[in-house]
Parts: structure tokens; sequence; C-alpha cells
């Protein structure tokens, strides 16, 4: 089985790099590879000249879901949308599968208990409902689908809450953390090698969407408060309500996801965010 990872630069393409066999793997940039672009996709795959069954990856994305709301709607649009609906036609002409990611913000954060895969959709910002699209888009569209909703993921690597609390952190005397949105955060090296876990498990003609993040519940100021813990650091954290943290994209309240399905399907066991979190502030502070 050969894979191709997609906007392998990115935060999870890089965790990807981490867990997946260098032989068996194509990791594409968005030079290589311009997902936007059909025929680059086309090219791209056809010039590796795969015999073997493959699946591809999609870390390509635009998540900077505070810009989309002012950005031209259409350029949002064909990253977030058409991309993936372009790798789904290639991966269905050239036998492929497609592993996607969407998100908890395709959720309106009105419920307050965990949400399944089957609850209604109701993307609050222009990021969420092109997500809630590109998942309605794709499973009437490939032929072998998976869609990954995962949410709050933190990572050694990229831009993420987790690096941005313990930059500001040594500097500024206090920090001011939003306390109600709750929800589930996901260590990126976990999801990276969780999913390299279930592509060998994973069935011809699936179209399915599944949760997927580590275990445990908290907020954002819990989830700072705990940075600054294992970080040691000297800023005092502050809660805050969301209406006194100027955002442009509404986030959901609660976006608590229920991953019983992937953990039937699959038999995935998986670990409690704070101990994700530990080894991460491990190896940012050693960086
Ligand atoms: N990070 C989170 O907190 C989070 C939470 C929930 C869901 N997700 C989802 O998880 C997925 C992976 O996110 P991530 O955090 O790895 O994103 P990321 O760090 O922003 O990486 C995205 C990558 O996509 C590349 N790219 C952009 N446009 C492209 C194009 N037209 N063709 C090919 N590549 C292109 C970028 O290339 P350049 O390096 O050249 O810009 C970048 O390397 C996304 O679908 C995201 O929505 C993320």
């Amino acid at each position: 089985m050969k894979i191709i990872v997609m906007g392998a630069n990115g935060l999870m393409g890089n965790e990807f790099r981490r867990v997946l066999p260098a032989r068996e793997t194509y990791f594409a940039s968005r030079l290589d590879c311009d997902i936007t672009d059909i025929n680059s996709i086309r090219r791209y795959i056809r010039g590796l000249n795969i015999n073997d069954e493959f699946t591809i990856i999609n870390c390509a994305a635009n998540r900077d879901a505070e810009r989309m709301e002012f950005d031209d709607y259409d350029l949002a649009k064909k990253i977030t949308v058409d991309g993936p609906h372009n790798l789904a036609v290639v991966a269905n002409e050239m036998g492929g599968r497609l592993i996607h990611f969407t998100s908890d913000y395709v959720f309106d954060g009105t419920k307050n208990t965990p949400y399944l895969e089957s609850d209604k959709t109701n993307g609050l910002s222009v990021y969420g409902r092109l997500k809630v699209c590109s998942e309605q888009d794709l499973l009437a569209t490939a032929n072998n689908i998976i869609i990954i909703r995962p949410a709050w993921i933190f990572s050694s690597y990229g831009k993420d809450f987790v690096k941005t609390i313990y930059n500001l952190g040594q500097t500024r005397p206090e920090l001011h953390v939003v306390y109600d949105q709750v929800g589930s955060p996901t260590y990126g090296a976990d999801l990276a090698k969780y999913i390299a876990q279930i592509i060998p498990q994973i069935k011809q003609n699936t179209r399915e969407i599944y949760h997927l993040t580590n275990e445990g519940v908290c907020s954002w100021y819990d989830m700072a408060c705990a940075v600054k813990q294992n970080c040691n650091l000297p800023c005092e954290i502050i809660p805050v309500r969301s209406h006194e943290y100027q955002q442009n994209a509404r986030r959901p309240s609660y976006s608590v996801l229920d991953k019983s399905k992937i953990k039937r399907d699959f038999n995935l066991c998986i670990r409690h965010y704070s101990d994700a979190l530990k080894e991460c502030c491990e190896q940012i502070k050693g960086k």
C-alpha cells in the first residue's frame, strides 16, 4: 500500500513524516502538487508510477478561520471544497482511496453532550460551513473516502495554541484565555499515529465520517493552565468569556466529539490529551 500525503509541509504533513514509512510514502508540497488544479494532481500521481493500491491523505488546506471571514469567498472555497473534490475525482479515476480532514467547526455547539458523527452539522463560520460543504461533496463524489474530524490540534510543528501560549507566556505578565468554549484537544502526533494504524484496516468502498481527537475534555483556559504548568511559565492565565476576546469567526461553545465509532471499528485505544500535552510541551521546550 502506497500513501501520498498532500500539503505535506504543514502541521499534519510534518506529523505524518514522523510516522509513515519513508519507502511507502510520497510527501507532496504545494509546489509538487496544487490540489486546486486537477491536472496537477493527475500529473503528480501518474509520475509516481504506482502499481499498487494507494491512499491519498489530504493535509492541504487553509485553516485560517479568522481571515476566511473576510478573504475572497471563492478562493476559500477553492482550497476547502474544490481541491478535495479534485482529489476524489482523481482517486476514483486511478482506483485510490482518500482520507480527508474536516473539523469540529462543522457543528454549532448547541449540544451539551458529545457530538456523534450522525449529528446535524451547522457551521457558524465560513470555514465551518465550507468544511460541511466538502464533507457533503466528498460523500457524494468519492468511491473510497474516510473523513476525519479532529479538533483543537496541537503540535510541536506549525502554528498552534500551545506554542502561542508558550511564547507569549514567557514575555507577558498575564494572558487572557476564553473559558466558555469547551472541546476535545487532539495531539497532531497521535492523530497521525492513529491514522497510520487504521489505514491497513479500511475496507474497500468505504464512505465514512469519523471523529478522532484525544480523550478528555477542557476549555481553552484549562489547556492554557496546563501549558503554563508543564512549561513553568511565569505568567498568570486569566479566564475570560468569548465576547471579551475579539474574534471574527464564530466558534462552537461546545464541540466535544464522541469517538466511539472509530474506537469500535478500528479497535483504537486513544490516550488522554493531558499525557499528550506533556509530551508536546517537552518537545517545544527542547526546540
Ligand atoms: N490545525 C488545527 O487546529 C486543525 C483542527 C481541525 C482540523 N484541521 C484540519 O486538518 C487538516 C490539516 O491541517 P494542518 O493544521 O496540517 O494545516 P496547515 O498547517 O495549515 O497546512 C496546510 C498545508 O496545505 C498546503 N496547501 C495550501 N494550499 C494548497 C494547495 N492548493 N495545494 C497543495 N497544498 C496546499 C500549505 O502549503 P504552504 O506551506 O505552501 O502554505 C500547507 O503546507 C486541514 O484540513 C485542517 O482544516 C486542523
